[in-house]
């Protein structure tokens, strides 16, 4: 039967760690499938392919893998081979706290960047990181040079801005707790990188994220393509991490993305969600997937909880980097992250986690996933709550 190839068909099969997609007679391929392939490095070639001599056998063996006909041969996929990765000359961060040095601690180790530079108002904080930052280049050999400062002004020439200043959450508050206080903060970042920086790609980490990010477009009047929010990628490995624990077996194992808000209304998308290439169901009861998805939604609260003071550092230091590394070339696909939606999922005008594809200049275009009915609902109901918090109208 004739197939109508597309973009998904194309990256699912790289996500399963395919390099080779078959063409079949007959099948339709559309050009946007083609750019993808070609794009992330999938080759299409004319089938039907000779298919290689089966395997003798003895009688367990076949019954084997009759039963276990796909999981026994499932592999986790490999993430896909960094292709032409750029580097930046110029990444700041405004904020030099636990998530700020953590961004620079990791940026500087995989020598993406000729230079970071660490801003924060406390005084010698930023400073003191860079120092110790430069101090471990004799043994990691990076090139990355790091400079702290207390001035934001200091952003000048950035090609990307990472925004972490800001207050944290105590314990007991929600993230929308902090939108007046960091309002502010984000409208003084916004000042120096409108004014000394006006080409980069700004990534928001404050919370309330989906609010702060709307408010870094709205001062800075930037392309909705050059504003960001940094959620998405942790909240997906905080669930992936979930489904990993439930189902008992390796991270590696999981695909699953989480969109929405980065609050009470995330979104995760259980319906496109993958344990061993197979639906969630198969390994985990209704209960146990609520309770992974309760997990996720409640993941950055519990380190709160413990902390008592400051919220977690480590994870979403590396969500950033993830969406650092995407935009850089060394990482393929689409990836979660916060952005200014016109049109795409039926929404318009206000900031929410999708699907993107990103680029050197930020977002190159929304992913259009089919979603349960109820995920729609879902999307919807994040992107009216983010609305009201920003006194928006519907
Ligand atoms: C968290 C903060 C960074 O989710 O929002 O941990």
């Amino acid at each position: 039967m004739a197939r109508i190839v597309g973009s998904e068909l194309i990256e699912d099969a790289r996500q399963r760690g395919r390099i080779v997609f078959e063409i079949l007679p007959g099948d339709i391929v559309t050009d946007v499938a083609r750019e993808t392939a070609e794009r992330i490095g999938l080759r299409l070639v004319e089938g039907p392919l000779e298919k290689p001599q089966s395997v003798r056998s003895d009688g367990n063996t076949a019954m084997r893998r009759q039963l276990y006909k796909r999981s026994a041969r499932w592999v986790a996929p490999r993430s896909a081979p960094a292709m032409k990765a750029s580097r930046f000359a110029k990444i700041a961060l405004i904020g030099a706290g636990g998530v700020g040095g953590n961004v620079a601690h990791l940026a500087a180790l995989a020598d993406m960047a000729d230079e970071i530079i660490l801003i924060d108002i406390a005084p010698g904080l930023a400073a003191a990181t860079a120092l110790d930052l430069n101090h471990m280049s004799g043994i990691t050999g990076a090139r990355t040079r790091c400079t702290g400062a207390e001035d934001l002004s200091m952003v000048a020439g950035a090609d990307v801005v990472v925004v972490t200043a800001g207050r944290a959450r105590a314990p007991g508050m929600t993230r929308a707790d902090l939108i007046n206080t960091n309002a502010r903060v984000i409208r003084s970042a916004a000042e120096a990188i409108t004014s000394s920086a006006p080409n980069a790609v700004v990534i928001v980490i404050t919370n309330p994220l989906d609010e702060m990010t709307f408010e870094m477009l709205r001062a800075t009047q930037f392309p909705r393509e050059r504003v960001l929010g940094m959620a998405g990628t942790l909240d997906s490995s905080r669930f992936r991490h979930a489904l990993a624990k439930a189902a008992g077996v390796t991270p590696a194992d999981v695909s699953a993305i989480t969109l929405g808000s980065h609050g009470e209304e995330m979104a995760p998308i259980t319906s496109l969600a993958r344990i061993k290439g197979r639906r969630l169901e198969r390994f985990l009861t209704d209960d146990q997937i609520e309770a992974c998805v309760k997990d996720a939604v409640t993941g950055g609260g519990q380190v709160v909880a413990l902390k008592k003071s400051g919220s977690a550092t480590i994870a979403p230091a590396h969500s950033t980097i993830e969406l650092l590394n995407h935009m850089r070339g060394a990482t393929s696909g689409s990836v979660p992250v916060s952005v200014l939606l016109e049109g795409e999922y039926g929404i318009s005008g206000v900031v929410v986690g999708v699907p993107a594809h990103l680029g050197r200049s930020g977002l190159i275009e929304v992913e259009k996933l089919r979603l349960s009915q109820d995920e729609t609902q879902a999307l919807h109901a994040a992107a009216d709550a983010i609305r009201n918090r920003l006194g928006l109208s519907t």
